[in-house]
């Protein structure tokens, strides 16, 4: 492992002004997306509609570090033939790979998910980075519950450790692929709870992802952190503010994250497109932090550019015009100078 390149990729990936676009929603999920907007999901329209996205001059160049890309993307060519692997690094972008097969249900623990994938992961790496890959994703899903419902009262202890355990192997395996690991250890904002508990549950989740990166010997330097920020679930009657959101968002990472870590950057997780850029505006307004904080959104990225592009070749350039916006609202928040106002599209 050449631990100073691994940390020049993630300091690149959080570039100041920049952040990540997480496109690799897998097959099932960008189906639900592509129903959502009438289109059907066929190995073409896929990449047709990602082909737009990494077409996005503005956005590409100026705003996107990196991209994360689903296994059957970064294989695929662009309409011209060109491999959209080769398009994103012609953009100035990095190219990334999601590498977890996705979640299981975890034995003993009901409601509870490990993710898969450590099966063949170094041989997986090696190929991806051959092809241009330097960076990779791994998501661990944490779900809250039984809070007060009677249901049984999660996430347990046992779901804690075994995703955490997982996510250090992964890490640890992508450092000696010479591929700088996202850890992203997911607590779901799916429930009816507050912000406090989300904040505690948070917190054991982090605690526990970082022991794990210590005993496993993850360098620090050499990964990003990708987190939920700490916020009520999105049934909850008590809904925290942005300024609230902002400072026990930042409160938790300083208390669980150490200053080694080059950059953290946030997932949307079902947040609207504009709380996932205020929320993100309003802690780096804060200041003072030991990483750079920037955004890995999926969701709060694309909804607008599908709507716009909603499968039709003669909406290409309107879904660029909406990713190229709210890339550059993103863009903005990481430096702490988004304005509301700006949503509008008039102050330009
Ligand atoms: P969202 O921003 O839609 O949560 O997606 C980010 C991601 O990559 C989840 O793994």
């Amino acid at each position: 492992m050449n631990l100073a390149d691994l940390n020049k990729v993630a300091l690149a990936m959080v570039a100041p002004g920049k952040g990540l676009l997480a496109a690799d929603e897998s097959s099932g999920t960008i189906k639900k997306r592509f129903d959502a907007i009438n289109v059907v999901s066929t190995e073409e329209s896929r990449r047709d509609y990602r082909e737009m996205l990494f077409r996005s001059t503005e956005a590409m160049a100026q705003y996107i570090s990196g991209v994360i890309l689903y296994d059957e993307t970064f294989w695929q060519n662009a309409k011209d033939g060109t491999p959209l692997v080769r398009l994103i690094e012609q953009a100035g972008a990095i190219p990334g790979i999601k590498v977890d097969e996705g979640t299981q249900a975890l034995p003993g623990c009901p409601g509870e998910l490990v993710t898969a994938g450590l099966d063949n992961l170094a041989a997986r790496l090696k190929k991806y980075y051959d092809s241009g890959a330097r960076f990779a994703k791994w998501r661990a899903v944490i779900d809250i519950g039984g809070s007060g419902t009677g249901g049984p009262k999660i996430p347990t202890m046992t779901a804690i450790h075994v995703n955490a355990h997982a996510l250090a192997r992964y890490a640890a395996l992508c450092q000696a692929a010479q591929i700088v690991p996202i850890v992203e250890p997911e607590v779901l904002m799916d429930g009816d709870h507050d912000i406090e508990r989300c904040y505690e549950v948070t917190q054991r989740v982090l605690n526990k992802t970082f022991q794990e990166l210590r005993i496993q010997r993850v360098a620090l330097e050499g990964m990003i952190l990708k987190p939920n920020m700490a916020i009520a679930g999105k049934k909850s009657s008590k809904q925290a503010s942005v300024a609230e959101v902002a400072e026990k968002t930042i409160r938790l990472l300083k208390a669980c994250v150490p200053a080694a870590v080059p950059g953290i950057a946030f997932l949307s997780g079902g947040q609207s497109d504009e709380d996932a850029t205020a929320h993100l505006d309003a802690m780096n307004r804060i200041g003072n932090l030991p990483w750079r904080l920037s955004f890995s959104y999926g969701r709060a990225l694309q909804a607008a550019p599908q709507k716009a592009w909603s499968g039709k070749a003669e909406n290409v350039a309107a879904g660029q015009l909406a990713f190229n916006h709210r890339a550059r609202m993103n863009s903005l928040a990481s430096k702490g100078e988004w304005k509301a106002e700006l949503e509008t599209g008039k102050a330009r």
